[in-house]
């Protein structure tokens, strides 16, 4: 009934999480291994691989924007999870517009449904990648939003949700 397997890599199953661009001042990096991990004070968590230009950054800098973007961006966002901005300027290549900074100059990008403006409180190293734990400053919440999240699979491929209900109160 289940196959079994010892490595993630070997896997190879469907893992669909909702993916963000992670945006450290100017450089853009594919994200979706994030959560939240508090309601009040709100905080949220981002793993990022150390050989990422973005750890350094965030290491340097202590803040970015997460920026949720609709499905329709998915090339996008591939693109950004290959390019690394010591090598690129992302945020050209990207071809999204942006014309406003969080308070620490980290680029909101306007395509965004939802940014959270984020700022480093803690670090926790483990594996191979390091939890960024973050205070969300603000949230920014575009006006028109779509009802077609990003979700990633893993392995390139990308989906976004065909149902959606408002579950009952329970009795
Ligand atoms: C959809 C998607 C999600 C990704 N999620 C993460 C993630 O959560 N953490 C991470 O470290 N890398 C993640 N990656 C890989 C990085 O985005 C990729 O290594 C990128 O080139 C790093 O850019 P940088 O070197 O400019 O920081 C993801 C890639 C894709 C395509």
């Amino acid at each position: 009934m289940f196959k079994t397997y010892n490595t993630l890599e070997g896997s190879d199953h469907s893992q669909p999480r909702v993916a963000a661009l992670l945006a450290c001042k100017n450089n853009l990096m594919s994200a979706s291994w994030h959560m939240p991990i508090s309601k009040s004070p709100f905080r949220y968590a981002v793993a990022v691989r150390e050989e990422n230009y973005t750890h350094r950054l965030l290491e340097e800098h202590g803040s970015f924007t997460l920026n949720f973007l609709p499905f329709e961006y998915y090339n996008v966002m591939d693109n950004m999870g290959r390019l690394h901005g010591n090598e690129h300027d992302k945020l050209e290549l990207s071809g999204l517009k942006s014309e406003s900074f969080d308070a620490e100059g980290n680029v909101f990008l306007n395509a965004s449904d939802f940014i959270y403006a984020c700022r480093v409180c803690d670090t926790y190293r483990n594996g191979d990648h390091t939890i960024f734990i973050v205070d969300v400053l603000s949230i920014h919440v575009n006006e028109t939003q779509s009802d077609e999240p990003m979700l990633f699979s893993g392995r390139g491929r990308y989906a976004s949700t065909t149902k959606a209900v408002t579950a009952k109160h329970p009795l």
